[in-house]
């Protein structure tokens, strides 16, 4: 049985206040909750705080973001060793954001994988197409591409510890959900094109899908085949909503 996963992704949101009173009720919230796991990607200068307020508790924390190199004079730049000494489980890589406007290219976002994976945290590596790549038929191709880069990198064995997220970029922040159907057929064709490569890492591959995931939509897309939880934006800064989400696929 696959691992289902919930991940929020705060993205640039919060304040020392506002994330203690969404912690709080999500840690309450979440309590309960024991067939599925959880996490938080915050923004840097909180994982201090995460880490004391969700140490004993069944929600784990991670990055958003770190630099594909291990020390140096990088100005600005955060390590993955550095996400290690405040107990990130997690790092989200390649958001669609990073991608598009911080100038990330699938290599950069390759390299930034192997700097997780060898400091033992698990990436969760997001892809996906914008609307005009899925409108020009584009999709699978971009998101064979988005994963190649990684697997050549990497290596397909390094899939046993990482997390794949599909977020079409066009449902990101926008409202616009792909319906059950879209998701699952992107996330079988990633299943698909993994198996090709190694059998048992597809079968076992934990895969996200992201964008626009409500309380109100997140059952039907969670009882996809191939869907195996979220990649939570927005929803995520309301405890309400994100612990709904969690009840959904915890079911
Ligand atoms: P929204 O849930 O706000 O659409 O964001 C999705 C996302 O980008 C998660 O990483």
């Amino acid at each position: 049985m696959r691992k289902k996963l919930v991940v929020g992704n705060w993205k640039m949101h919060g304040n020392l206040n506002e994330n203690k009173q969404l912690i709080d009720a999500l840690v309450t919230d979440l309590t309960e909750l024991k067939d599925a796991q959880f996490a938080v990607c915050v923004p840097f200068p909180y994982l201090y705080s995460m880490q004391g307020s969700l140490r004993e508790t069944n929600i784990s924390w991670g990055a958003q973001n770190l630099s594909q190199f291990d020390k140096g004079a990088y100005t600005g730049e955060v390590s993955a060793n550095m996400l290690n000494d405040f107990g990130c489980k997690y790092v989200i890589i390649g958001h669609s954001e990073r991608r598009s406007i911080f100038g990330e290219t699938n290599q950069i976002v390759a390299e930034k994988y192997v700097a997780a994976q060898n400091a033992g945290l698990i990436p969760i590596l997001c892809v996906g197409e914008t609307l005009e790549q899925r409108e020009a038929g584009l999709a699978e191709k971009i998101i064979d591409e988005q994963l190649s880069v990684v697997i050549e990198l990497a290596g397909i064995d390094t899939f046993d510890k990482s997390v794949v997220a599909y977020e079409p970029v066009w449902a990101i922040g926008t409202g616009k959900t792909a319906s059950p159907q879209q998701a699952q057929e992107v996330h079988a064709f990633i299943r698909k094109g993994m198996a090709e490569k190694n059998h048992k890492i597809a079968g076992e591959l934990v895969i996200l899908y992201g964008g626009s995931v409500k309380a109100s939509n997140a059952s039907e897309l969670f009882a996809m085949t191939d869907i195996d939880g979220g990649l939570i934006g927005g929803a995520s800064l309301v405890a309400s909503e994100f612990a709904s989400i969690c009840r959904a696929l915890n079911n």
